[in-house]
């Protein structure tokens, strides 16, 4: 994923260290998800019970929503060691031998980007997660011999984004497949409340809003905007940050009220603009906007079609109404001037 902008940040980059901080440790800590917390939470008290190793299990959904972090705290409410791979790291099988070989009874792996494991590296693992085994092969050419390893019984926690592209077989493996929501803007707001304690900032009920409502549902960029509303603030010599504040801090990035940046809008104003509202397929609207594709895909259209900016049919993507009057253009893309 290349979009770099406060809105992403990179997929994993910069203020990643302090992020990590501020993500909750244990069940009790996180704020929202309530149905996967529910499930999971049942799910991790029957196996501790019962003292067996958690079934395996699959988060899906768009990025920053707390995949990673609910991989984190299993492992910590397991009492377990955590281990984690991403998908297109595992190039060969022999990259997937030398971690399961070296799992522990009640182990978590994480596999993030789940969707991008190489198709021999899946097949590989399937034996591994339904049975604990794995064929080893030995002198391989025309006497090749094949040896059973038995592994420790583990947990694969997986994380995608794009659910849609885990194979059938895959998808069959896992006990629970848990699809992450958009937080709402009250969960946002708890959030930036918890962060704001955290990292010892002084911020109104209405600065919090005001950050929980431009955050695109998603707690990632909730602590992202926190932090460029913290920096405005400091150099502004703030005392505290008030709605106003925070309105002006995320003005200057190009934030705007319903939480768009300049990607977003430039992809809606493309669609309204040149395809006349639609329908148009991702691939056109990735070389338009000179963006991966991908990245369209993951990044930027979940939310607008969440929020109702953006749909999608058969045919392609279509602006909708509500992204006309967002950015003030009839849906012939003309600016609408004020009668
Ligand atoms: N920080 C980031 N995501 C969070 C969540 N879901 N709950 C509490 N703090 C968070």
């Amino acid at each position: 994923m290349s979009r770099e902008s406060i809105i992403s940040g990179g997929s994993e980059s910069i203020d990643e260290s302090t992020l990590t901080s501020l993500r909750p440790k244990n069940l009790d800590g996180y704020i929202g998800q309530e149905a996967v917390i529910k499930k999971l939470s049942i799910a991790i008290q029957a196996a501790l019970g019962r003292g067996e190793p958690l079934d395996h299990i699959l988060f899906h959904g768009p990025p920053g929503l707390g995949k990673t972090t609910l991989a984190h705290i299993v492992a910590t409410e397991m009492n377990a060691g955590f281990v984690s791979a991403s998908g297109p790291a595992l190039e060969r099988a022999a990259d997937l031998v030398g971690i399961l070989t070296n799992l522990q009874q009640g182990d978590i792996f994480f596999i993030d980007e789940m969707h991008r494991l190489p198709r021999i590296v899946e097949e590989y693992l399937y034996p591994a997660m339904e049975d604990f085994e794995i064929d080893i092969i030995l002198d391989p050419g025309p006497h090749a011999r094949t040896v059973k390893l038995d592994l420790a019984e583990f947990t694969i926690v997986g994380a995608t984004t794009r659910a849609g592209l885990i194979t059938g077989p895959m998808r069959d493996r896992f006990g629970l497949s848990l699809h992450m929501q958009f937080y709402t803007p009250r969960e946002l707001t708890e959030i930036v409340r918890r962060s704001s304690t955290i990292l010892k900032i002084d911020i109104t009920d209405g600065g919090a809003e005001t950050i929980a409502l431009r955050s695109r549902g998603t707690p990632r960029i909730s602590n992202r905007l926190l932090k460029r509303v913290r920096d405005f603030a400091q150099v502004e010599e703030k005392d505290s940050i008030t709605e106003d504040v925070a309105v002006e801090a995320m003005d200057i990035h190009g934030i705007d009220e319903a939480g768009l940046d300049s990607l977003d809008r430039k992809y809606l104003q493309i669609i309204i603009n040149q395809y006349t509202g639609g329908p148009v397929g991702v691939a056109a609207l990735a070389a338009t906007l000179n963006e991966e594709q991908d990245t369209l895909i993951d990044v930027v259209e979940p939310f607008l079609l969440s929020a109702g900016f953006l749909n999608r049919t058969s045919r392609g993507r279509m602006s909708t109404p509500k992204a006309c009057r967002h950015l003030g253009l009839d849906h012939r893309g003309q600016e609408e001037l004020p009668l």
